[in-house]
C-alpha cells in the first residue's frame, strides 16, 4: 500500500498511516521536517524473542518509548506486563491496553500517584528502596486505616553499572547495610515479596547480571526472608556502531543459571524489564542536511529532538545517505549540528557518510526507537511530539534478532 501525503514534510499524515518500503521513498518527497520511520515488524520480532526465550516474564519498560502504537504491537506480540514509572505512564498504558498488568517500578513515588494507581488503575506491584517509601505505599493503599493485603512489593538493590554504557548505580537502590531490615519490614507488608535491580542501560556483558544476582543471593541469605519474585530489570543491549554485544541468549542463560541457584521457593517468579532491547530497532529518523561546513553537517533534528543520546553521551547511531543513484565517494567521519541556536545542539559522532554529502541530501539515522522519539521536545520551534511518522517495511540498520542485513537484501535484488 502506498499512501503519500503532501510532499512538503508529509505534513498531514497521522502517525503510522503511511506504509512505504523504506527511507528512499520518503526522501523522494523532499520532506522539510524530520520523518520518523517506524518498523512494527521489528518491535514484534523483539517482543516475541523475549516472550519465547527469556526464562521468565518480560515487562516492557514504557519510558524507553511510550508510543501507543508501539504498546499495541508489544501487546499483540504477547507482552502482558508493563513497567511504568510515573502516573502519566500508568494512565497511558491503562488507557491504551486495558487488559495489561502494570507494575509501578519507580522507587520514589508521590503518595497521590500510588493511591491513584492502586485504587483507580488496579496496580498491585510497586518497587521501593527505603523504609519511608514502604510506609508511603502502605499508607496510600490502606482503606479506612486497614492495610492492603494484596501488594507485590519489590525491594530495589543498588548494584554496579560497571558493564553498562549508561550508569544507573547512583540514584536508586538500597545499600547492603540497609537491606536486611528493609527486606524484613517489606515482607510483613507484602503479599508477594520481590527483589529487583538495574545493572545500567546497554549492559555489554552478561556478567553484569551474574554479579547482581550474587548480591541478591547475599541479601536473601542475610535477611532470611521468603522471596517470591526476582526481577533482573532492564539493561539488555541493542547493537550500535562500536557497541556490538554478545547474543541475548547468553544473557538469558547466565540469568537462568543464577536464578536456579538462589535460595528461593520453587514457585518464585523471574522477571525482567527490558526497555531499549524491545524498541531500539522500532524506529529510525530521516533528516535533511541544511548546510555543510567541512566535516560538519547541519541537520534538521538534534539534541532537543530524537538525538539526545548522540549529543549528551556521545552515542554513535548508524547512518546512511539516502540518495539515488548511490554515492560512490569514500566514507569519511562527520559530526552533526542540530537545528537550534546553541552549541549544545551538537552530535560529535563521528558518523561515517560518503565524502560528497551536501545540503539537500537526506540521511537515515537508525536505531532510534529507544530513548529517541521519547526525548523529543519542541524547543526553539523545532520538532514536536506529534512529528510525522510512516511505517516502513524494510529492516532496521542493525538487529539482535536475526533480521536479514540490509546489505544482504540489496545484493539479492535483481536489477532489470
Ligand atoms: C526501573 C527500570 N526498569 C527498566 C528500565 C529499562 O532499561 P533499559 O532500557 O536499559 O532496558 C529502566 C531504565 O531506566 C528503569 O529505570
Amino acid at each position: 500500500m502506498h499512501k503519500h501525503h503532501r510532499a512538503l514534510g508529509l505534513a498531514t499524515a497521522p502517525i503510522g498511516t503511511a506504509v512505504v518500503s523504506g527511507a528512499a521513498e520518503i526522501a523522494k518527497l523532499k520532506p522539510v521536517q524530520p520523518v520518523t520511520l517506524l518498523r512494527p515488524h521489528a518491535a514484534q520480532r523483539a517482543a516475541r524473542f523475549f516472550t519465547e526465550k527469556f526464562p521468565g516474564r518480560s515487562l516492557y519498560a514504557v519510558k524507553a518509548n511510550p508510543s501507543p502504537d508501539l504498546l499495541e504491537v508489544l501487546w499483540d506480540a504477547g507482552v502482558t506486563h508493563y513497567d511504568v514509572a510515573s502516573i502519566g505512564e500508568v494512565r497511558l498504558v491503562a488507557g491504551t491496553l486495558p487488559g495489561a498488568t502494570l507494575c509501578f517500578m519507580h522507587p520514589v513515588k508521590a503518595e497521590e500517584a500510588i493511591a491513584e494507581a492502586y485504587f483507580q488503575h488496579g496496580v498491585r506491584t510497586f518497587s521501593l528502596d527505603t523504609l519511608e517509601e514502604l510506609e508511603k505505599i502502605v499508607a496510600a493503599t490502606s482503606t479506612n486505616g486497614v492495610a492492603a493485603s494484596d501488594l507485590n512489593l519489590l525491594v530495589r538493590l543498588r548494584v554496579s553499572s560497571e558493564h553498562a554504557k549508561l550508569s544507573l548505580a547512583s540514584k536508586f537502590g538500597a545499600a547492603p547495610d540497609e537491606l536486611k531490615s528493609l527486606l524484613m519490614a517489606t515482607r510483613q507488608a507484602a503479599d508477594a515479596l520481590g527483589l529487583c535491580f538495574h545493572v545500567g542501560s546497554q549492559a555489554m556483558s552478561p556478567a553484569a547480571y551474574a554479579e547482581a544476582m550474587s548480591r541478591v543471593r547475599d541479601a536473601i541469605v542475610e535477611a532470611a526472608v521468603t522471596v517470591d519474585i526476582v526481577d533482573v530489570g532492564g539493561g539488555f543491549p541493542s547493537a550500535y556502531p562500536g557497541m556490538e554485544p554478545p547474543a541475548l541468549e547468553t544473557y538469558f542463560a547466565v540469568i537462568h543459571e543464577a536464578f536456579e541457584k538462589l535460595p528461593i521457593s520453587y514457585s518464585a517468579e523471574l522477571w525482567c524489564e527490558p526497555g531499549r532491547a524491545l524498541c531500539a530497532e522500532y524506529a529510525s529518523v530521516l533528516v535533511r542536511v541544511e548546510k555543510r561546513r567541512g566535516d560538519e553537517l547541519y541537520i534538521n533534528d538534534g539534541a532537543y529532538g530524537t538525538l539526545f543520546d548522540a549529543a549528551h553521551i556521545g552515542w554513535r547511531f548508524p547512518v546512511e545517505l539516502v540518495r539515488e543513484p548511490e554515492s560512490d565517494v569514500r566514507d569519511m567521519g562527520f559530526s552533526f549540528y542540530g537545528p537550534t541556536c546553541d552549541d549544545l545542539d551538537h552530535m560529535v559522532g563521528p558518523f561515517e557518510l560518503p565524502g560528497d554529502v551536501q545540503a539537500g541530501d537526506y540521511i537515515e539515522i537508525g536505531m532510534l526507537g529507544a530513548y529517541g522519539s521519547a526525548m523529543r521536545t519542541g524547543f526553539n520551534g523545532f520538532g514536536s511530539a506529534t512529528a510525522t511518522s510512516v511505517i516502513v517495511t524494510d529492516e532496521p540498520m542493525a538487529s539482535l534478532y536475526g533480521a536479514p542485513s540490509r546489505e544482504a537484501n540489496r545484493s539479492n535484488v535483481v536489477q532489470l
